[in-house]
């Protein structure tokens, strides 16, 4: 893994920024985006930037079940606020909130990412180890599924809703397995909330414990880290 400590999270947003311009530069086509606070300084530098998009075709890691796309605490929302209004893409995938057929709703995102290999999968890191919302214990080789979120992501989710019962229990995520097959991994962690989890991802045993943990066996992964994340290390 190769790790960046920079010292803030907008200097976070323009080393995260270099890292979509070369993949870019270098013909990726297909890039995997994540939601959370930590894309937000990345996502400020792209939509800034004259990067152009509109050839190129997005795929989002996971959706709350039961939100539709213009529900404003929907991932969907999320990624129009943040991304897409400034740089639309050819076409951008969510995970479909609105489908509650879990089945149907697993499957078809698993075609659209076989039918867009992910060049480049931006991630943020939950505080139990989680990416996407592959919560700890979730099958490594898992492909697109549908999440019973663990009682600590419900509480860390609650600040972006009026009430913690207003959080959605489920969730669709792309598996690990999916994940792990993109060509290159950006993930960035800031902050003090963080540093064990960081800390299990890049020195711990690989285990199901920490679904980051799994990045240790993909060959093109970069790090980046506040001092505060990288604390434990
Ligand atoms: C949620 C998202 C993850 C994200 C995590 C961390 O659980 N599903 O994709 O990485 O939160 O969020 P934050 O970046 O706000 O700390």
């Amino acid at each position: 893994m190769d790790l960046q400590i920079v010292n803030d999270k907008k200097t976070g947003g323009y080393v995260g920024f270099e890292i979509f311009k070369r993949a870019l530069d270098n013909g990726a086509k297909v890039l995997g985006l994540a939601t959370g606070s930590t894309p937000i300084s990345i996502y400020d530098e792209l939509g800034a930037s004259d990067l152009d998009f509109s050839q190129l075709t997005s795929v989002n890691l996971d959706e709350y079940v039961g939100l539709d796309a213009n529900h404003p605490q929907s991932y969907h929302y999320f990624m129009q606020q943040h991304l897409f209004n400034q740089k639309p893409f050819a076409q951008s995938f969510v995970p479909d909130g609105s489908n509650l057929d879990a089945k149907s709703a697993t499957s078809d995102y698993d075609q659209i990412i076989a039918a867009h290999p992910i060049d480049l999968q931006l991630l943020g890191l939950g505080q139990n180890g989680h990416i996407g919302f592959n919560e700890p214990g979730t099958d490594p080789e898992s492909t697109t599924h549908k999440v019973a979120l663990t009682e600590s992501t419900i509480a860390a989710n609650a600040r972006f809703f009026d009430n913690v019962n207003d959080v959605p229990r489920y969730a669709y995520s792309m598996g690990i397995g999916s994940i792990l097959k993109s060509k290159q991994i950006l993930i960035a962690a800031y902050g003090e909330a963080k540093a064990a989890a960081v800390a299990a991802m890049i020195q711990g045993p690989i285990t199901p414990d920490v679904p980051a943990s799994y990045l240790q066996t993909h060959p093109n992964v970069t790090v980046i880290l506040d001092e505060a994340a990288a604390s434990q290390l």
